[in-house]
């Protein structure tokens, strides 16, 4: 049998500057993390100077507790390193994933009955936490129950489901998931979100509008999004700011809603079928006079993206338009090396990019996915305060790019980021954005003047609640983490010391860079036996190199279990 060589469809050149960012893929935590230091440690003086801004907004957010909302308040009592909190997010998940009611009403039989809900009931201050232990278990309604029920909870919660039945129960978490989502959806359509800016305090904003693409399964799908995203673009071209792209309302986009075939394996196909798509959004953007941004996804479509986004910022049809960014995960240890490229790509083409640094929303799948692969390494961080160091890090790689290629854009809802975002900046221009439902108490004290009038961009999603659920997956995931800083804040107990800590501190102090709970993806099994190990078919240079010893080892193969005993 003849032997095709095996030709993977890899970029057609490499810059030095690219190759650094393939280099970097699943580099050693240690060596990454202790370079990332250099950059962002800061003085003793200006440390502390820092840390007291940072806990000065801590203060004033926390003095005004009663604002807060029911969600943060929710999410704290329920965070998710209780089991109750893990079976809440499970359940919430998995409810609304499952396409037939039997089956949902097995998973509430089998996980509802057995948490320990009555260690929550009466512990927070919040109404909204007490009812909804109870509303989202029973009704959907805020209700309160007496204390002998309360004594034995498991009890009465098996007595409740036995007697209104799985389906009523059912019913109940998915009233409470809706109200949940409520708290980060903007408007129902992009009129309607639009028409919520003009409100008050809402106006000191300046927004970017998701329409909750992503994921696309199908064509159609991908035509639906595109669609919705070409017609938030006209909508907002009539905005009275339009014309001026940093004060006018943006739009952001998944490339994933784009296309079904946004993937490494489908590169040539993305790259031929997406950029045009890509292309004619931001021509249409730039025609009407607004930004879009390009969000960051998965790990394993970043190179694909930037290969993507190349394209469309050099295409001289965008000349004179300084409104495409995109956002730059800064938990991936590529991220430095990713801020340089564009650095080098703005110059050669003599653009600006608006970045948007984020630390990263899909952290857990990213660790869970590089240990299912058999990855050599991970492509994120494994301890917070890492991933904190290397966003102060990135940070000053974009200010020190300069602003005719970089418009600097800080997303964050951590104070000791922004306090330290704002010593870093020492008056160049940027902006910070944040989560609509998020952060609004914190950057209340922030925009406008009288406060430290820097502009806030808040994203702001669009849509109803039915594609909501990813998005809203990763808000429930953010705000129940122990180790974010949207969930510590509302903890009282927490010492200002802890909460407002320079992270280049913390990390210094480590014995370990890398999270000693968390081992590389080869010992995932510990004593019991090595993991399988995978090809990262999304690593160029892995790609590369399975295909160059493939090809020096002509055919006939034959593939076969390593297991002691097995036959091939
Ligand atoms: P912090 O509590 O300080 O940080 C939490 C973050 O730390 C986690 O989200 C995670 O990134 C990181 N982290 C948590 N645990 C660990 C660990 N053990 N090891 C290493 N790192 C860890 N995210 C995207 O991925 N793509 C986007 O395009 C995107 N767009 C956004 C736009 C806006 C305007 C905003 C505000 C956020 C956006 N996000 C996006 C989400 C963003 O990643 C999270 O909101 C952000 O990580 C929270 O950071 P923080 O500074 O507010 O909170
Ligand atoms: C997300 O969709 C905000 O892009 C970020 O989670």
């Amino acid at each position: 049998m003849k032997h095709d060589i095996i030709r993977p469809e890899l970029p057609d050149a490499s810059t030095p500057a690219r190759a650094r960012i393939t280099g970097a893929w699943l580099r050693d935590e240690t060596d990454a993390v202790n370079e990332l230091l250099h950059i962002a440690q800061l003085p003793e003086a200006e440390r502390a100077l820092v840390e007291n801004q940072a806990a000065e907004l801590v203060t004033r957010v926390r003095a005004k507790q009663d604002e807060r909302s029911a969600i943060a308040a929710f999410m704290q009592q329920y965070d998710l390193s209780s089991s109750e909190g893990m079976l809440l997010m499970c359940i919430a998940e998995a409810l609304q994933r499952i396409p037939d009611n039997d089956t949902a009403d097995k998973l509430i039989r089998d996980k509802l009955t057995d948490a320990d809900w009555k260690k929550h009931i009466g512990t927070s201050k919040s109404v909204f936490v007490n009812a909804s232990t109870w509303g989202l278990m029973l009704t959907g309604n805020i209700v309160d129950l007496p204390d002998a029920t309360r004594r034995d909870y498991p009890a009465a919660m098996r007595r409740l489901v036995n007697r209104v039945g799985e389906p009523v129960v059912r019913m109940a978490v998915r009233q409470a998931m809706r109200i949940m989502g409520q708290q980060f959806i903007m408007g129902h359509n992009i009129k309607v979100a639009l028409q919520r800016t003009q409100r008050t305090d809402n106006r000191l904003y300046r927004y970017s509008f998701d329409m909750l693409g992503e994921a696309a399964i199908t064509a159609p799908d991908a035509a639906r999004y595109l669609k919705a995203y070409q017609n938030a673009i006209d909508v907002l071209g009539k905005h009275p700011k339009a014309g001026d792209v940093l004060a006018a309302p943006s739009v952001s986009v998944k490339l994933s809603a784009l296309h079904p075939r946004y993937e490494v394996a489908d590169r040539a196909r993305a790259l031929a079928e997406l950029t045009p798509r890509v292309l004619e959004l931001a021509q249409r953007a730039m025609a009407r006079g607004i930004a879009l941004t390009i969000d960051a996804e998965e790990t394993a479509r970043l190179e694909l993206s930037l290969d993507i986004l190349e394209a469309v910022f050099t295409d001289p049809s965008l000349e004179g338009w300084n409104g495409f960014g995109l956002a730059v995960q800064a938990y991936q240890k590529r991220a430095p090396f990713v801020l340089d490229w564009l650095a080098e790509t703005g110059r050669a083409a003599g653009r600006r990019w608006c970045v948007r640094l984020v630390k990263g929303a899909y952290w857990d799948a990213e660790i869970k996915l590089a240990q299912e692969m058999g990855l050599s390494g991970y492509p994120v961080y494994t301890r917070k305060p890492n991933t904190d160091v290397s966003y102060l890090a990135c940070a000053h790689r974009m200010f020190d790019a300069g602003a005719d290629v970089i418009y600097p854009q800080f997303a964050t809802h951590n104070a000791h980021t922004i306090a330290a975002i704002h010593h870093m900046a020492r008056g160049r221009p940027f902006e910070y954005q944040r989560l609509h439902g998020m952060g609004k108490e914190m950057y209340d004290e922030i925009v406008g003047s009288g406060h430290l009038n820097i502009p806030c961009r808040v994203y702001a999603p669009v849509g109803t609640h039915k594609d909501l659920l990813p998005y809203l997956v990763r808000r429930l995931l953010e705000n129940g983490a122990n180790t974010s800083f949207i969930n510590h804040i509302v903890d009282e107990f927490l010492p200002m010391e802890q909460l407002v800590g320079d992270p280049c501190e913390v990390v210094r102090g480590y014995a370990s860079k890398s999270h000693p709970s968390i081992p590389l993806p080869v010992n995932v099994y510990a004593e019991v036996r090595k993991n399988s190990m995978g090809v990262n078919l999304s690593d160029d240079n892995e790609l590369a190199a399975l295909a160059d010893a493939a090809n020096q080892h002509p055919g006939p193969w034959q593939a076969a279990p390593l297991v002691p005993g097995a036959k091939p």
